[in-house]
């Protein structure tokens, strides 16, 4: 167990604190604020207590340049106006100068500063300890709430912990919570639906629930590759010719460990890759020759739903089909709908599974959907996360 804020006292201190603002942005505005409203409760914690609260993230990948697409001004802006207090926005192509250190310095306990976007810096992501030495001198304390960007060892995600008192915040904590207990100690039968376009992009996470889960679903295009893996034609759906075998040992591992793995049994395919193409619906065995699998069939939908509803832990990470259109969403649709029935614990993975739960309008419906895409993947992999690991133990 990590240390969280209520474990240190913070009033009047300054504390330092990593989120991950890297929130959509289209024109300059903020199209999805989720992830600053996940940071807020761990904020509004901080300033309670009195402390004085610097906060810092990045904002895509500017690649260790300042610009001004990237910047953090409309988070500012955005942070400000949910919490209906201002925001002083630390303006710098450098992130972090003499004169942010002098406001750093002059912060009153209740207010709140902003650095600019991290990745303006090269050394940011590659850990310079000079810069998260830098990074540290402007507080007494390091909180990381940033969960979305647990699995990079940057800066200000791992450095940084060399220089400060390192804790977590509530979103990293109820982040490990939910994923950590749904993998760990599941309620059962402990369901994962795993989905996405390659094998070679979730290897990691099938070996890994094959030693944890009653039951995978295997959806999405990879599913494909297992259906060519036991000599079926797949047309022109996607497939990984070189992850045939591994397939095949994925299916041979979860058979020894008594892991029910199961497969689409039919599929939606299309003449083309396009919302406008011709469909029907084929038994996985009788993929014909020039078209692709875009979907999970309605048999599959079926036997996929009652599986779930039935579970005790659910997690999702990764589409049954290409949900983008309309005609090819009904797969991720009904898996959401058999989640959103389930009486049982359901989490749902960052990143596609995410949006994609969104989309069709059952955000709310879920115990927990993850802030973080890449983090949440690693961690189902049972990777150790690094922007966790610096972090004090209780
Ligand atoms: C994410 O969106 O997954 C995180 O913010 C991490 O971003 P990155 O993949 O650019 O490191």
């Amino acid at each position: 167990m990590k240390k969280t804020v209520k474990d240190i006292d913070v009033k009047g201190k300054r504390v330092i604190c990593r989120c991950d603002f890297n929130v959509p942005m289209k024109d300059g505005e903020i199209t999805d604020d989720k992830r600053i409203v996940a940071a807020l409760p761990t904020i509004k914690y901080l300033l309670e207590e009195g402390a004085s609260v610097i906060l810092m993230s990045h904002l895509g990948r500017p690649k260790g340049e300042p610009k001004q697409e990237f910047s953090l001004a409309a988070v500012g802006q955005r942070i400000s106006d949910l919490l209906g207090e201002g925001v002083i926005f630390a303006k710098s192509d450098v992130v972090v100068d003499d004169a942010v250190k002098a406001a750093a310095a002059d912060l009153e306990p209740g207010q709140i500063m902003l650095l600019e976007n991290l990745r303006f810096r090269k050394e940011e992501e590659k850990n310079d300890p000079g810069f998260a030495k830098d990074l540290a001198s402007l507080a007494d304390i390091y909180v990381n709430d940033a969960f979305g960007t647990a699995h990079r060892a940057h800066a200000s995600t791992a450095g940084i912990a060399d220089y400060l008192p390192a804790v977590s915040g509530f979103l990293i904590e109820k982040e490990l919570n939910f994923l950590g207990e749904a993998v760990n100690d599941p309620v059962r039968p402990f369901v994962a639906i795993l989905g996405g376009s390659k094998v070679s992009d979730k290897i990691g996470v099938i070996s890994n629930l094959i030693e944890k889960a009653d039951t995978i679903l295997i959806g999405g295009g990879m599913a494909y590759t297992f259906i060519r893996a036991n000599g079926f034609g797949t047309g022109t759906s996607l497939c990984e010719e070189d992850k045939l075998d591994l397939a095949l040992e994925l299916q041979a591992k979860a058979k020894e460990k008594g892991v029910e793995l199961l497969l689409p049994v039919d599929t939606i395919v299309g003449d083309k890759f396009a919302e406008d193409a011709d469909k029907k619906v084929v038994s996985c065995d009788k993929i014909p020759e020039g078209w692709m699998g875009l979907d999970i069939g309605p048999k599959t939908q079926k036997l996929y739903a009652d599986v779930i509803k039935k579970a005790g832990t659910v997690i999702w990470n990764g589409p049954m089909g290409v949900f983008e259109f309309e005609a090819f969403a009904g797969g991720t649709k009904a898996v959401a709908e058999a989640m959103a029935e389930c009486k049982g614990t359901t989490v749902v993975g960052g990143g596609d599974s995410a949006s994609a739960v969104k989309k069709l309008g059952y955000s709310d419906k879920m115990s927990h959907i993850s802030t973080g895409g890449g983090a949440s993947l690693e961690f189902l992999e049972g990777k150790v996360l690094p922007g966790v690991e610096v972090l004090q133990d209780k």
